[in-house]
């Protein structure tokens, strides 16, 4: 294998590897052999990545004596939901895969995350490689096993923890993002070093995010990895990754999901960030550092939604417990920490934060 690429160890139980670098998906059936039996797979992806990689997957996983067959839904946020996951439930059992079997996420979040849950629950769960083709997926959602679809009332309301069997971060598929949907990534990127690296925060507020994707990845990736090793099912650290998607989430749902997803967590980090500052828990002048970073990384800050419409849609949310929601509160970059409020509290948090 060649010395460019780099590989995550991820210590849950069981553990698996990430494989980051250029040329994985050619190669993808020979990586996965290391560490799976030839068997079924069940490839499902959407249908803006099925033209660009499906076949590449497909050829690859034979070539290393796979057994393939493959699952195409129509590509977006809107796809995320029972009606889809019925239909990849479906298809598994027509395909007859069994308890030895695996299926394949190729693609996005959306991808993954659904791929994800159907794998987790069919046959009361087999195994499932996530093969992600959007930075977002790349940094984030491809690691750590939280798989989910939407409900009418609210985002990733159904859902299970299942530790995908490997990782492989192809960097190649980066250059045929569109350009909105790279930023999204950036959004996650720019969550995580706000998080726990100012270095990398500071790389990208000069623009940089771009220059070495595969090194942002790997560092995202490695940071995360730590945090799920040490808090798997949401517990208490873990929690800390949902910087900026209380509201974020709330904007996604007021929108009727026309936002995506990385665009409304950038507006969430924004927004958050400033009602930190104003209510005094964070130190000054962090709201204007990562308003500039996220608009270096043609992210929005803001949004045209009142408080009051985001508090309702934030409440609908898995991180409201009884009377209480706990908010990830930025203090410094590289330093957050986690803060329960009463429910009857978070208008006026949000408030704060959605004055310019
Ligand atoms: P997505 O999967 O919808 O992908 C965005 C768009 O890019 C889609 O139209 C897709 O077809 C297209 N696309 C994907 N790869 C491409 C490529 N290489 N070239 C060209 N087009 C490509 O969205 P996303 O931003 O990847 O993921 C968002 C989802 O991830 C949300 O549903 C969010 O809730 C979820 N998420 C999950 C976790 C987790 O831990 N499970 C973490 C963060 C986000
Ligand atoms: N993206 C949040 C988490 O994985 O916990």
């Amino acid at each position: 294998m060649s010395d460019s690429i780099q590989i995550i160890p991820v210590r849950t139980a069981p553990p698996y590897r990430v494989h980051i670098g250029g040329g994985l998906l050619t190669r993808c059936g020979a990586i996965l052999r290391e560490d799976l039996a030839p068997c079924r797979m069940a490839v499902i992806t959407d249908d803006t990545v099925a033209p660009l990689y499906l076949n590449t997957v497909c050829a690859s996983l034979i070539a290393a004596g796979f057994s393939v067959c493959s699952y195409v839904f129509p590509a977006g946020e809107a796809s995320k939901n029972f009606t889809t996951l019925a239909s990849i439930l479906e298809f598994l059992a027509r395909e007859n895969l069994t308890r030895t079997d695996c299926v394949a996420a190729l693609g996005g979040g959306v991808t993954g995350d659904m791929a994800g849950f159907a794998a987790a629950v069919y046959l009361r769960g087999i195994r499932c490689v996530q093969l992600p083709t959007t930075l977002l997926a790349a940094v984030d959602s491809s690691v750590g096993g939280k798989t989910a679809i939407d409900l009418t009332a609210g985002k990733n309301l159904a859902g299970a923890f299942s530790q995908p069997a490997a990782v492989l971060c192809d960097t190649d598929c980066l250059s045929t993002l569109p350009a909105s949907v790279y930023a999204d990534g950036a959004a996650e990127a720019i969550k995580t070093a706000v998080l726990c690296d100012e270095s990398l925060f500071s790389l990208f507020a000069a623009g940089r995010l771009t220059t070495d994707p595969a090194q942002v990845i790997a560092r995202c990736v490695a940071f995360k990895a730590g945090v799920v090793e040490r808090d798997e099912k949401d517990h208490g650290e873990r929690k800390l990754l949902n910087l900026g998607h209380t509201v974020g989430h709330a904007i996604e749902q007021c929108s009727g999901f026309r936002i995506p997803h990385g665009h409304a967590v950038a507006a969430g980090l924004a927004i958050t960030a400033r009602s930190a500052e104003r209510l005094g828990w964070a130190r000054v002048p962090i709201a204007r550092r990562i308003a500039g970073c996220l608009a270096e990384n043609h992210l929005p800050t803001g949004t045209g939604f009142t408080a009051e419409a985001l508090a309702r849609a934030a409440l609908l949310d898995k991180k409201r417990t009884g009377g209480e929601i706990t908010l990830v509160i930025p203090l410094e970059i590289g330093q957050c920490t986690l803060k329960t409020l009463p429910v009857t509290e978070l208008t006026a948090v949000i408030a704060a934060g959605l004055e310019a």
